[in-house]
């Protein structure tokens, strides 16, 4: 475990770096908090409001090829293999698909894991997955373009692509374990996110991009997805009782999980009319 001077030694030395290594460190540092949070039942936020929403959205998977884009320790993987899915999992963090490999040796869920950063899904046949599932991830991507150009690519005709991303018209603060209104929705931005909370073992740092729902929906119509389903989940009945910051969602939303059909009949040859004016 480190100790708070090697915290913001590792800090410094991670801020240093160019900015594609920087946020792939970012990941690598953190992977081991992140994988004792979700593991042990300590990310809420995942069991009583996005996941329930999520797999509600994403229905019966029995069957399916699914690829989970930015997988990381590969909790949700699992769960979609659980419930019936051949399933791959990819994540630009080592760390990550390290553990997920090593949870993986002890399940046998016959789940396929490659560190691959998501812009580039090369070794994927076109039109190879029914699902692609990015569970809370796509606002940690840089290029985000190039990662939904890649999906659609490896997507099957008529295959869905779902996704879930923190909802960009709010912010969560942490320190009062709120959400506010972001003051600056249209600046499309990068910022830093402090995983701080007591229940992580030790604190770390990664980078997000602020981009609009418009941002989003531009991108997916530039790429032949059209958007099926918009959802904006609430909190169980058990989480929002038993966690107080869920029960500020039951008033605000804090996330927002979309899903969107291959069509590559669909109008955009231009990509002018996905533009808004
Ligand atoms: C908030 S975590 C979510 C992980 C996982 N989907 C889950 O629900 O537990 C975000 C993940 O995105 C991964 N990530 C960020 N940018 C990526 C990229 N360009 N390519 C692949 N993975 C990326 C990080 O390594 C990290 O594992």
């Amino acid at each position: 475990m480190l100790n708070s001077f090697s915290f913001i030694v590792s800090m410094d030395l991670i801020r240093s770096m160019p900015k594609h290594k920087r946020i792939v460190n970012e990941w690598d540092a953190g992977a081991d908090s992140w994988s004792d949070f979700v593991r042990q039942g300590k990310d809420f936020f995942r069991d009583e409001l996005n996941n329930p929403g999520m797999f509600h959205i994403i229905g019966n998977v029995t069957g399916l090829t699914v690829l989970d884009v930015a997988c990381g320790e590969g909790y949700n993987t699992r769960l979609l293999a659980s419930k019936g899915a051949k399933v791959t999992g990819i994540d630009f963090s080592k760390k990550m698909i390290k553990s997920a490999k090593s949870q993986e040796e002890k399940d046998s869920y016959d789940i396929d894991y490659y560190v691959l950063d998501s812009k580039d899904l090369a070794m994927f046949t076109a039109e190879s997955f029914d699902l692609v599932t990015c569970f809370m991830a796509l606002m940690d991507i840089e290029d985000y373009d190039a990662t939904i150009s890649e999906i659609a690519r490896v997507m099957k005709n008529n295959g869905r692509f779902v996704f879930s991303i923190t909802h960009p018209c709010f912010e969560y603060n942490s320190t009062s374990q709120t959400l506010e209104k972001n003051p600056k929705y249209f600046e499309a931005r990068s910022e830093k996110v402090p995983w701080n909370m007591e229940r992580l073992l030790e604190p770390f740092e990664t980078t997000s991009f602020h981009r609009t729902l418009t941002d989003y929906s531009n991108t997916l119509c530039k790429h032949r997805l059209l958007i099926r389903r918009l959802f904006e989940p609430k909190p169980t009945k058990n989480g929002s009782a038993k966690f107080a910051p869920l029960e500020h969602v039951l008033m605000t939303p804090h996330s927002i999980i979309v899903e969107t059909v291959k069509n590559s009949y669909s109008r955009n040859e231009d990509h002018e009319e996905c533009l808004h004016p």
